[in-house]
């Protein structure tokens, strides 16, 4: 499989399925992952076949770092996969929507630093399964927090208490090694200034694992026209706190770039993936003013047109998938 990227890249946006780019990018390259998956719509999800992924796996082990190549023996283990069959069971459009996200966040992990973290941005109906199911894959030992985004926009429900809030699951690849520097992060004003000294009031108070913060005004400068688009605010704290300077950061769920304009602007380097054409059109206007970031287009039909062929092979006896044209296919 051709690579997308490497670390000598520039900052870059690349247009492909994301599970068609991650198996061929180096192990360990990125320090912070940020993923913010389409919600479980209750639609039927586009399943990718894993086989890629646990071949790529299998041939990266050996280049994984002791912590992670321990983690990876853990992977697919029987705790998982019991704990994953209980659970699955409960409701078959998780299931189906589990299938769709499993072999990414494989990747995002193999992907992951020694000192990297991983935010999974998730809404209140799929973060509790995930979280038993991620604790179980990667290490309940690697759960850091639960974020918890909190806003207050739009129509509020009169028969339940309105839903307002996201949740965003942080994973750390090795406890004993994490980055983390809550001292870089922007501060917020305290809930009560009456009760601490003006000095503290000057310096805002460090913000705890609840967050508030408005969404992205339909009217506000910030707003690129990206339907899903996530406030530059919440993705601050972030990159501030679980990364440095030249680091690398990735998001292959990447939407309207909001990740990759805070990293930039925050002098992290950036690696962006979309399928989506309009969400490609969002970021090269969003990054115009950068003419380092540079766009890969890849030929998704092409990849579409090799995953229907593949599955007609398969579906003759001939797992495999033919040639080996399927991914070379997709860098254009
Ligand atoms: C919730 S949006 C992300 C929004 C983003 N965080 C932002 O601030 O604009 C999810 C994105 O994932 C993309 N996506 C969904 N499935 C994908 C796939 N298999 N490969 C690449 N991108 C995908 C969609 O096109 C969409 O832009």
């Amino acid at each position: 499989m051709p690579t997308a990227w490497s670390q000598t890249s520039p900052s870059r946006v690349v247009h492909a399925d994301n599970l068609e780019i991650l198996p061929g990018l180096p192990a360990e390259s990125f320090t912070l992952i940020y993923l913010d998956p389409p919600f479980n719509t209750g639609r039927k999800q586009n399943r990718q076949s894993t086989t890629s992924v646990r071949s790529s796996m299998a041939a990266d082990s050996g280049a994984l770092g002791a912590h992670a190549a321990g983690t990876i023996t853990g992977f697919k283990g029987q705790r998982y996969e019991r704990i994953k069959g209980d659970l699955l069971g409960y409701d078959d459009q998780f299931e189906d929507y589990w299938a769709f996200l499993e072999p990414r966040l494989i990747e995002a992990w193999r992907l992951l630093a020694d000192d990297g973290t991983l935010y999974l941005h998730l809404d209140y109906r799929e973060a509790h399964y995930a979280k038993v199911l991620l604790d179980a894959l990667f290490g309940r030992d690697c759960f850091l927090n639960e974020l918890i985004w909190a806003y207050d926009y739009g129509a509020k429900s009169k028969n339940r208490w309105p839903t307002k809030h996201d949740t965003i699951l942080v994973y750390v690849k090795n406890p004993a090694a994490y980055y983390f520097d809550s001292t870089t992060v922007d501060r917020e004003p305290y809930m009560a200034p009456g009760l601490v000294t003006p000095e503290k009031v000057a310096k805002g108070k460090l913000p705890t694992d609840v967050w508030w913060h408005t969404i992205v005004s339909p009217t506000g400068k910030e707003k690129t026209g990206y339907p899903t688009q996530k406030p530059v605010g919440i993705l601050r704290r972030m990159i501030q706190a679980s990364s440095r300077e030249g680091d690398w950061v990735l998001d292959f769920f990447a939407g309207s770039g909001t990740t990759g304009a805070v990293a930039a602007a925050l002098g992290r380097r950036f690696l962006l993936v979309d399928r989506n054409p309009e969400s490609i059109k969002v970021m090269r206007a969003r990054f115009a003013a950068l003419p380092e970031v540079d766009f890969i287009e890849t030929d998704i039909d092409a990849v579409a047109h090799a995953e229907a062929a593949a599955d007609g092979d398969a579906a003759d006896g001939n797992a495999a998938g033919g040639d080996g044209t399927h991914a070379a296919a997709a860098i254009a």
